[in-house]
């Protein structure tokens, strides 16, 4: 594993092209999004795929998110955006919007032997610059082992999956901290099948279509990854319903609160601050990393609060849920 440091805004191009050619020759690079870290390998190359598998110790059957640079690449491993959508796409790319498609061209190793394919174009100078360079879409997950919370710094990689990684490009702090959002056309709607970084506001208020937000617990997940318990710290959390209930739970020994500064301003126990309820973004961005600090702290569980599912609350809130594994008191 060797660690590059890149100014995130303005990418050195000698860094930039050591990391094309190592994406070039099969091998593997973990670089910053605006959503979080990911690991890439070359989109086209079945062998390379699996490196990232292995690296993440990743279920075979969940496909990875493919990231462009230009339409034209979209064009040449899908069957293209749905007709009249163009436009509107190219209003929100750059930006944290995945979109699944008929797929072709490409292998069954990213894309998990579906007939689909998800395609995004990352909003972040280093991964847009790195695919132009290359000159091939670049298949990339989170950069996290598989289960754990995303990475949204490069010594959260390195703690996960260093060892397996041939290059890490650090771009410092991805800007979002939680993932893009993930959609697909279904007859006149658009279904959220991750909810992101991308608000399914914006999204109706582009598309002007119904937006509807897919359970991950009907049964039956359209979006593999779903089905996987997720961004999960490893000592217990729970989401705490009420203040009361956070209250009583915070009073017993070994317990830490996860969340706003307002809330923990009114308890008298030990807290992780994610930020300022007046700030859902900062809260997203400051999400995952809580979780890791959780793990290696004393403390034996963690009780978390409630934010509104109103924009990246939305996101905010469907991570807490996986986190918890649903547990809530
Ligand atoms: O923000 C992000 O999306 C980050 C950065 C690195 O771009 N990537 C990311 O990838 O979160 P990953 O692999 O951790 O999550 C991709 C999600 C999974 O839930 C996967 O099952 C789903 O997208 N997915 C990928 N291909 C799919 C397909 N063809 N059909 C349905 N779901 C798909
Ligand atoms: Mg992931």
């Amino acid at each position: 594993m060797k660690v590059i440091n890149v100014d995130p805004l303005n990418p050195d191009p000698v860094a930039i092209g050591e990391a094309a050619e190592v994406i070039l020759r099969g091998g593997t690079v973990a670089f910053p999004t605006e959503t979080v870290y990911g690991i890439g390998a070359n989109a086209l190359d079945d062998d390379a795929c699996r490196r990232i598998y292995l690296a993440k110790g990743r279920q075979q059957d969940n496909p990875i998110i493919v990231h462009i640079s230009d339409l034209k690449q979209l064009e040449e491993i899908s069957y293209g955006l749905p007709r009249g959508t163009e436009e509107k796409f190219m209003k929100i790319w750059p930006g944290p919007l995945t979109v699944i498609l008929k797929k072709r061209n490409i292998g069954d190793v990213p894309t998990a032997g579906l007939g689909t394919v998800a395609v995004r174009m990352p909003a972040h100078p280093v991964p847009l610059s790195l695919i132009e360079r290359s000159g091939i879409p670049i298949a990339a997950p989170s950069a996290n082992k598989s289960g754990r919370p995303s990475p949204v710094i490069a010594s959260e990689v390195i703690e996960d999956i260093g060892e397996n990684v041939d290059l890490i490009l650090d771009g410092g702090p991805s800007f979002f901290g939680v993932e893009s959002t993930v959609i697909m056309f279904r007859d006149d709607d658009i279904v959220i099948l991750r909810p992101g970084a991308f608000t399914a506001e914006d999204l109706r208020d582009i598309f002007r279509m119904k937006i509807v937000v897919s359970s991950s617990t009907d049964g039956s997940p359209i979006s593999p990854g779903m089905k996987y318990r997720h961004y999960a710290p490893e000592k217990e959390l729970i989401l705490g319903l009420s203040f009361e209930s956070i209250e009583r739970m915070c009073s017993e020994k070994g317990t830490v609160f996860i969340g706003s500064e307002e809330t923990a301003r009114m308890l008298n126990c030990p807290s992780i601050i994610l930020g300022s309820r007046k700030d859902l973004y900062g809260i997203a961005k400051n999400l995952f990393t809580s979780f890791r600090k959780l793990d290696r702290s004393d403390y034996r569980r963690g009780v978390i609060e409630g934010f509104e599912e109103r924009g990246i609350g939305l996101a905010i809130m469907n991570r807490i849920r996986k986190a918890t594994g649903g547990k809530t008191a």
